[in-house]
């Protein structure tokens, strides 16, 4: 049907017509808010490079868990910022981390919110690689083990969800393997299957203390040039019992999230990270851009790409003006 029979405008003249034939719908539901777990006590450091965030102590993660609670998000997941790191990054995988007392107390106070947690070394290690350094290279192997019991002590402390984002070959089987192995079989895996080597992680890499001490990520991250493998990371992943894919950043890879949302039936998480977050704060700042909109408009995007769940730092406001 061409002009004039077909109008385009007919449909789009009121509120009413507008709301009735939508096709993507952003709901509360879909919305899992990171935070940055620190230790000590009434401690909210502002983030400088991520206006609103802080790096929180435990009482203040509990607070902003309660906040998420009542804006109606399901699920937070937690980031930790050890006092010390080492070669190992022992202090990811220590009974008595920050992350891990984060998430016992949010699962005693907040008990209905469903608390995720990033399972990674490179905010734990001295040279801040998502793995253990052998003569200069992230050897691959070794860390698997170091993942795994990071993972499997998050679901000791009361972790409802694991989601490694090392980028390690065959992280996801070692870490199903053991939580299977230690009555840890109810806890999903949701993987950063997809993750790419992005300039986007810029800000979080000051939230999270985290950034590499020498090199880059490009030996584990992925290449942002590539799309096929995608389909592989996260075909890999899947078989090796992943419950839920990532992609990551969201914003530059919407054709990935769309490619994935044909390829694969688990549902598809997106994150969009710090650096997307952090341009668009700035833009604010400078007043040259209405952010509220800019951030609607982009969340929007990812889920018509084809993410049923978004990770994202604006998660709160969000929430709250899809509340109103
Ligand atoms: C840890 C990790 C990173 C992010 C999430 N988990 C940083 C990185 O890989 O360097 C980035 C999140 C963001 O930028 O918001 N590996």
């Amino acid at each position: 049907m061409l002009f004039p029979d077909f109008r385009g405008r007919r449909l789009r003249a009121s509120g009413n017509f507008r709301r009735m034939i939508r096709e993507t719908k952003l709901s509360r539901d879909d919305l899992i808010l990171p935070l940055f777990a620190v230790e000590g006590k009434s401690v909210k450091k502002p983030i400088d490079s991520m206006p609103g965030h802080f790096q929180l102590s435990c009482d203040h993660i509990v607070t902003k868990a309660e906040e998420a609670k009542e804006a109606g998000i399901p699920a937070i997941i937690l980031f930790g910022v050890p006092d010390t790191k080492d070669e190992l990054g022992t202090r990811a995988y220590a009974a008595d981390g920050i992350v891990q007392k984060a998430i016992a107390e949010v699962k005693s106070r907040v008990p209905e919110i469903s608390v995720i947690t990033d399972v990674c070394l490179c905010g734990y290690t001295d040279h801040g690689h998502c793995g253990v350094i052998d003569k200069g290279i992230i050897d691959n192997d070794a860390s698997l083990d170091l993942l795994a019991r990071t993972a499997l002590s998050h679901a000791e402390a009361g972790a409802d969800m694991v989601a490694p984002s090392d980028m390690m070959d065959g992280r996801v089987g070692e870490i199903r393997g053991l939580l299977d192995d230690e009555g840890f079989t109810h806890i999903p895996v949701m993987s950063y299957a997809v993750k790419y080597a992005s300039a986007f992680y810029g800000p979080f890499r000051e939230a999270a203390e985290s950034a590499p001490q020498f090199g880059d990520r490009r030996t584990y991250q992925m290449d942002p040039a590539n799309a096929l493998e995608a389909i592989r990371e996260a075909t890999m992943d899947i078989e090796e019992g992943a419950d839920i894919i990532m992609v990551k950043p969201a914003l530059p890879y919407l054709d990935i999230i769309c490619r994935l949302r044909d390829e694969i039936d688990l549902p598809l998480a997106a994150y969009n990270v710090s650096g997307e977050y952090s341009i668009m704060k700035a833009g604010e700042m400078m007043g040259w851009v209405d952010a509220k909109a800019l951030v609607m408009e982009t969340l929007l995007s990812i889920k018509r790409a084809g993410a049923d769940l978004i990770l994202t730092y604006s998660a709160i406001d969000v929430a709250k003006e899809l509340n109103a």
